[in-house]
């Protein structure tokens, strides 16, 4: 596999892209996967028979919508699923310039609140908008190891549920992988942090260590959609609020190895899974960070701690050993 790693040094995007700025689903079944996800720990903005909107402190959105909406984009799987991705971008003239590329080959549409819209090589609706994000900063938690006690005198920071900040990264199954890792690597500027040899590529457009994780396989579909929390205790505030309310955890808790983020996996009524997460790796100077290639078979590309996942997360590994029974060569090397 070529890769463009660290050909953008820095800890932005050459196009300007910083992070999700908001994802819309299309569900059969609106006010459950509201309930969902405000147990989950988002913030309602707006509540009606078609659609639910939600925020978190960073002022990035989630929006549930009909699935029989016609405004939607199209979906890339039965049931429900992500309708539309949208990235944030960090100026106008970026907003512009990203434009004017996509226009070269694409059809691209601008919708009323000026974001651009197209879909990307795998079939997902994508689209580009100035980002309106508020970083937040909260105050640093302290640990007291042994030796080094740092937080005295007081009590430890408690859960009684969790209030995601930050819409951290989704994950994504792709046909026509090579053409996908180009896409957004080459045209949208992210940059390589990991890859699974001949199955993934972990992308970022920020300091974190992925914002978008693209998996091979032979159709599209969401995987999962991860959320930034504080710590591993809040992760559990969130665990504790989701169990007591029906809804079933699918993986964790855990920790994984690439990308060192704690995690907590729930399967999500509006399509694929949802993650807490926290303590990701943080690539603030790419020139400091040697992007690794992991077996994907191997334990490590799942985790560190926690244990293997539900068969469904490991698609991509499905797709190499059927590749292996039929004695093809993978798309990918
Ligand atoms: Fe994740």
């Amino acid at each position: 596999m070529s890769l463009p790693v660290g050909r953008h040094p820095g800890d932005r995007t050459s196009t300007g892209i910083v992070g999700i700025e908001s994802v819309t689903y299309g569900v059969a079944d609106v006010s459950r996967g509201a309930r969902f996800f405000e147990d989950f720990g988002l913030r309602p903005l707006e509540r009606g028979a078609h659609g639910s909107t939600f925020g978190t402190p960073e002022n990035t959105t989630i929006a549930l919508r009909d699935e029989a909406d016609p405004t939607l984009a199209a979906p890339v799987e039965p049931g429900p699923t992500v309708r539309e991705i949208v990235w944030g971008v960090d100026s106008p003239a970026s907003l512009d310039r990203l434009a004017a590329d996509l226009q070269r080959d694409r059809t691209t549409a601008v919708r009323p609140d000026g974001t651009i819209r197209t879909v990307d090589p795998a079939g997902y609706a994508i689209g580009f908008r100035v980002t309106e994000r508020t970083p937040v900063r909260l105050e640093p938690i302290t640990l007291n190891t042994i030796g080094e006690a740092l937080r005295l005198n007081a009590r430890a920071k408690f859960y009684d549920r969790a209030t995601p900040q930050h819409i951290g990264h989704v994950v994504l199954y792709c046909p026509n992988f090579e053409q996908q890792l180009a896409f957004y690597t080459d045209r949208l500027g992210f940059m390589v942090s990991d890859t699974l040899r001949g199955a993934g590529a972990f992308l970022r457009c920020s300091t974190d260590h992925h914002n978008l994780f693209l998996l091979r396989y032979h159709r599209a579909g969401l995987n999962h959609l991860s959320f930034g929390v504080e710590s591993l205790d809040e992760i559990m505030g969130g665990f504790k609020v989701l169990s007591e309310r029906g809804w079933q955890p699918s993986w964790g808790p855990g920790r994984h190895y690439i990308g060192s983020n704690l995690f907590y996996y729930f399967r999500n009524p509006s399509g694929g899974h949802v993650e807490y997460y926290a303590d990701m790796d943080c690539i603030a100077n790419p020139e400091l960070w040697t992007p690794e290639e992991f077996d994907p078979r191997a334990p490590e590309a799942l985790f560190a701690w926690g244990g293997y996942p539900p068969p469904e997360y490991r698609k991509a590994q499905w797709e190499l050993d059927a590749d292996a029974r039929a004695g093809a060569a993978p798309e990918t090397r």
